[in-house]
């Protein structure tokens, strides 16, 4: 048994795109990445990675999923070998599962955890200043190797996770705390022996504390080179990590106008010294659509400012997607001449990375210096490259007018009248087009011969129904909230559909939603890279639409009780006549 928390982290960790790419070449097609299928023959790409939903699928043969699935298929093994590979290649222990049980089990007490984490983040704190060897190399980090001040460490409430097996645990014990709950906490484990260990050892501290002031979680650094760099608390029953930001305890006072996203812990401390108290950072992970909201409550404008090497680049590009969606002014922020905002401030100083601020990118301006950074345009054949590339940029911006403005943009700095530029763009759109339109007619294609529904043998019965229960399904498999919507009012039950996968992924829904696995994360567990496809092609294609709110849920749900019950009464239709006739006769 693999507990989720642990596939969490694997799939967290993993980036899908670095991960497919390290078997197909892809390439770039828009905000997505193509590449031929290596799972069937094909000439033209229609192998489609979607970073930011870390998934994949296959227009051609219709397998798709998460890593995890890809791997399977890939690798040609099964679910739990699956995950041990990405693990592996995570720098992740599979270890014990027991957690599990414990957070599936009896409630535990909020309040409590708080405050076990409070002693514990008290505790870890004391540690730096005790007097050992050990306990000074860890206070000499902070102040020595990291250049904070003793004031600094004091109000992140820095601490240090002695090298002891079992130390801390004691120590918990002694103040009253149970191992079951500092294994829900996340501040012990329990080995296969059934013996328990502390969680965080020989590692500095970082508390993770929430607007309302309770400490939530903690992450914990190795001190040289070690992997894994950082250990995080896993989801406990008071940490989201997918719904918390790093420092926006403090930065929610002074982040009225704008909020610096950083990557990392030591980004922020670092920022939040040198004055800029608005910075807050993820909690070990990407960004994700619950952070967006929530910064967008707290802030109008978002600065990403993340690593500059090509992972950093990459990430702040799905960044700019998922802050722009939950309607928020974003801008890019580039370092030149070090790795990380942490670095920047210690050589340069804080003038200068105001002045590094104020130079903030909107997205149009980043995806430009991005695609011009890959090309020296002096040399006439990457010129033309480059602007293929831009040309594609603009072509994907929905609004004719934007594209318009950009065309013209584009025109005067590559020297290039706006005619010849817009024609290319034109093109582009066109040819998008059609692209989109060939992938709809292959489909319908296969629906009209009911041909290769090996996946959803019922599709072909009830097309009409079918295609409804995607719409549904596609719905509450993107929206968490849609999902408790659905379950906390009851809006639908396992009848409601017609076909056997619609009801399996009704049913698997649910018991996520139950079973607290918010992010789907076992969802490659319970259905094959074939279904999954399936799943993440119902995902694909809601997303594209516009409208995904309450009102088309409810519109959505209704279409599809009334297709189901008129069939089921199409079907009743003769046992009614038989019926009807029974009664005559008796009566007459
Ligand atoms: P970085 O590797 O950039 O770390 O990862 P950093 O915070 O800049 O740390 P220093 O400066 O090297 O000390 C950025 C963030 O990614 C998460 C952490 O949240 C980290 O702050 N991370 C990184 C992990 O959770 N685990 C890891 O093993 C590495
Ligand atoms: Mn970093």
């Amino acid at each position: 048994m693999i507990s989720r928390e642990t596939i969490e982290e694997v799939l967290l960790r993993t980036d899908i795109q670095t991960l497919i790419g390290g078997y197909v070449a892809l390439k770039r097609a828009g905000s997505n990445v193509k590449g031929l299928c290596p799972f069937h023959s094909e000439k033209t790409p229609s192998f489609t990675v979607y970073p930011a939903d870390n998934s994949f699928y296959c227009f051609g043969c219709g397998v798709g999923g998460d890593a995890i699935s890809f791997v399977m298929k890939m690798e040609n093994v099964d679910y739990p070998d699956a995950v041990q590979i990405l693990a592996k290649r995570a720098g992740i222990t599979v270890i014990d599962d027991s957690r599990e049980k414990y957070s599936n089990g009896p409630k535990f007490d909020k309040e409590r955890i708080y405050k076990m984490n409070v002693d514990a983040a008290k505790f870890f704190n004391a540690q730096l200043f005790r007097d050992n060897p050990d306990s000074r190399a860890a206070l000499d980090y902070f102040t020595k190797e990291r250049g904070l001040s003793l004031a600094t460490v004091k109000h992140f409430g820095l601490g240090y996770a002695p090298n002891s097996y079992d130390a801390f645990s004691k120590y918990m014990l002694s103040r009253g705390y149970t191992y079951e709950e500092l294994v829900v906490g996340f501040l012990a484990g329990k080995s296969e022996r059934g013996g328990y260990y502390d969680a965080f050892r020989n590692r500095v501290m970082f508390p993770i504390i929430d607007v309302s002031g309770n400490v939530i979680a903690f992450g914990g650094r190795v001190m040289d080179d070690s992997k894994p760099k950082y250990k995080n608390s896993s989801d406990t029953p008071v940490f989201k990590k997918l719904r918390n930001l790093f420092a926006l305890n403090f930065a929610r006072h002074t982040c009225q106008e704008t909020i610096i996203l950083c990557e990392g812990y030591m980004d922020v401390i670092a920022l939040h010294s040198a004055g800029f108290t608005n910075a807050v950072a993820t909690l070990g992970t990407a960004i994700t659509s619950e952070q967006a909201r929530l910064m967008s409550r707290y802030t109008k404008r978002v600065l990403i400012c993340y690593d500059a090497d090509e992972a950093g680049q990459k990430a702040a590009q799905r960044a700019l997607g998922m802050l722009e969606e939950v309607g928020l002014e974003v801008r890019v922020i580039s370092i030149p001449g070090a790795k990380d905002p942490d670095e920047y401030i210690k050589k340069y100083g804080r003038d200068r990375f105001n002045d590094v601020l104020s130079a903030a990118k909107s997205k149009f301006e980043y995806n430009l210096q991005r695609i011009l950074s890959r090309y020296d345009i002096n040399i006439p054949q990457q010129k033309i490259d480059a602007i293929k590339d831009l040309a594609f940029m603009i072509s994907e911006i929905y609004s004719s007018a934007e594209r318009d403005v950009y065309i013209r943009e584009v025109a005067r700095r590559m020297g290039i009248s706006y005619e010849s530029l817009k024609s290319v763009v034109d093109s582009q759109v066109r040819k998008n087009a059609e692209n989109k339109k060939k992938e709809r007619d292959r489909k319908m294609q296969q629906e009209a011969v009911g041909y290769g529904d090996k996946v959803n043998p019922d599709y072909a019965r009830a097309p009409d129904i079918a295609k409804h229960e995607e719409r549904v399904l596609g719905l509450m498999l993107l929206f968490p909230e849609h999902r408790e919507k659905v379950f906390r009012e009851d809006l639908l039950c396992e009848e409601d559909f017609f076909t056997d996968l619609g009801k399996n992924i009704f049913n698997f829904l649910r018991e996520a939603c139950e079973n607290g696995d918010e992010r789907l994360v076992t969802i490659s567990e319970r259905f094959t890279p074939e279904q999954m496809g399936r799943i993440v092609e119902m995902k694909a294609s809601r997303m594209q639409l516009d409208s995904n709110g309450t009102d088309v849920l409810l519109e959505c749900i209704n279409n599809l009780k009334a297709a189901v019950s008129e069939k089921r009464g199409e079907n009743n239709n003769p046992m009614d006549r038989l019926n009807d006739l029974l009664k005559k006769k008796r009566g007459g």
